[in-house]
């Protein structure tokens, strides 16, 4: 599938809910699974390849588990006031990769599969994947989430992006 990059419109929207599973919602799973593979990705959300679409999906190496994590509909109910500040990569943003605040731990509210409702914790690193990808659903990039400077500094790197 093709990843959409920085500057394209689809990844400034909030994606739409999800209120039914279809086979095509599972094809669109198992394609940005492949996708997310083979370009080496740790997450990556619906609207990166193009769907307006609450869902994301975590990469098990993001997760120390054995299976991916579908995540749909997802929202962040808490935040811990602890931060981490890690480098962050985006297959939408190739090339730049820059260090991140973050809560340390969060508690995610999504829908599997079946449209069941699961509230989780995470900590750390797959703490800091569900940022990355519940922002992507809301239209926002880690660059959004650095200071004005870095912002500045990056701004030339960004637009080229968007342009080409
Ligand atoms: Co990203």
């Amino acid at each position: 599938m093709k990843i959409y990059k920085y500057g394209s419109q689809i990844l400034r929207n909030k994606c739409q809910f999800i209120k039914s599973i279809s086979s095509d919602t599972k094809q669109l799973i198992d394609d940005m699974t492949d996708t997310m593979y083979k370009d080496d990705g740790i997450g990556l959300s619906a609207n990166q390849v193009g769907f307006d679409l609450s869902l994301a999906i975590i990469g098990k190496h993001a997760l120390e588990s054995e299976n991916d994590l579908i995540i749909i509909n997802p929202k962040i109910i808490e935040y811990s006031d602890e931060k981490t500040f890690e480098e962050e990569g985006c297959l939408s943003i190739p090339d730049i990769r820059e260090k991140v605040n973050r809560s340390k731990e969060i508690v995610l509210e999504y829908q599997d599969l079946n449209l069941k409702t699961i509230t989780k914790k995470f900590v750390d690193l797959p703490a800091r994947v569900i940022q990355h990808e519940t922002d992507h659903l809301n239209g926002i990039f880690f660059t959004d989430r650095l200071s004005f400077v870095k912002k500045k500094l990056l701004n030339k790197k960004l637009n080229q992006i968007a342009k080409s």
